[in-house]
């Protein structure tokens, strides 16, 4: 048992930020008479798509930005789609575009993130925004959750500089640009990234001093896998069957949390860590993507 143990709580982080960057849009406006725009592309009825579009569209209305959600039916062709996003790259009124997955599995999902201009990609996920932050470039846009989760350590004052980062998971969304935000100058974490084909997992996750799950399996990472005072980041969002629930189930991340969490000198919950951080740096891409694009420096809103 770790007796300083700290609940990282991502809803009160990510109200923060969010306020901070409503001051910003707010000045953006009084001063040069621009509103960041953000355009979502939905295809088809997805429950959790929805419901994620949802949380964008009104957390986007509350910091001020003019959120658009064009909702288009799963049989959608390939070629109409493109045709969207590149009349969106050129709308000079734009300035973020998503595509939200999952895509109907007739259309490519990584062609159509790269047909978005880069610096309009506020999800981060084109080949050239990652090749950009693998290069540590200023002008890279990071995705959203890895970037909330950097956010998530710097507002807790985690110390990153000279620390064993250990990433589960090597997905495009999460691992991979996660691994490279850590391994950055600015955080300068040293970086191990486990997968699959992991074979002594446990081994190296005992090593961490910040372990940064994002599996998608229910309560994947124990306690035996965790050094006693480490820092847990939980990227799952599992929905598991609970009858006592109305919906008939709940959400519980990729950590067995009751186990893991006297072990740790941090880690966030799920519901209520890294997820609220997602919307906020997806708002925050979009602010910086509009300053960017009209030539104005962030630092002179501050
Ligand atoms: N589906 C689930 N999470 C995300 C996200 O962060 N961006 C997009 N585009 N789709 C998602």
């Amino acid at each position: 048992m770790v007796a300083t143990m700290q609940l990282i709580d991502g809803n009160e982080i990510s109200k923060q930020t969010l306020a901070e960057l409503r001051e910003k849009i707010g000045r953006l406006f009084a001063r040069e008479k621009i509103v960041p725009s953000l355009v979502v592309l939905r295809v088809g009825d997805d429950p959790a798509s929805v419901s994620y579009v949802k949380k964008k569209e009104k957390t986007a209305a509350e910091v001020g930005i003019k959120g658009t959600v064009k909702v288009f039916p799963p049989d959608i062709s390939r070629e109409e789609l493109a045709r969207e996003i590149v009349a969106l790259n050129a709308d000079a009124g734009v300035n973020g575009i998503l595509v939200q997955a999952p895509l109907p599995p007739h259309i490519d999902e990584k062609s159509m993130f790269n047909l978005v201009r880069p610096e309009k990609d506020v999800d981060g996920f084109s080949e050239t925004n990652l090749g950009r932050l693998a290069q540590d470039l200023p002008s890279a846009i990071a995705a959203c959750t890895p970037a909330g989760i950097i956010e998530l350590l710097r507002r807790s004052r985690i110390e990153t500089a000279g620390k064993h980062a250990v990433v589960i998971g090597r997905s495009l969304i999460v691992g991979k640009p996660i691994s490279l935000l850590l391994l950055s100058k600015k955080s300068n974490a040293t970086v191990t990234l486990c997968h699959t084909g992991t074979t002594n997992l446990a081994e190296i996750s005992r090593q961490a001093d910040i372990i940064v799950v994002a599996v998608g399996h229910a309560k994947f990472l124990k306690k035996e896998m965790v050094k006693p005072g480490a820092v847990v980041i939980d990227v799952g969002i599992n929905r598991i069957p609970d009858a006592t629930k109305k919906s008939g189930f709940r959400l519980v991340g990729d950590v067995d949390f009751d186990e893991v969490a006297p072990r740790c000198s941090h880690i966030t919950p799920v519901p209520g860590g890294v997820g609220p951080m997602t919307v906020a740096m997806l708002m925050r891409n979009t602010f910086l993507a509009c300053c960017r694009q009209n030539g104005i420096a962030e630092e002179s809103l501050l």
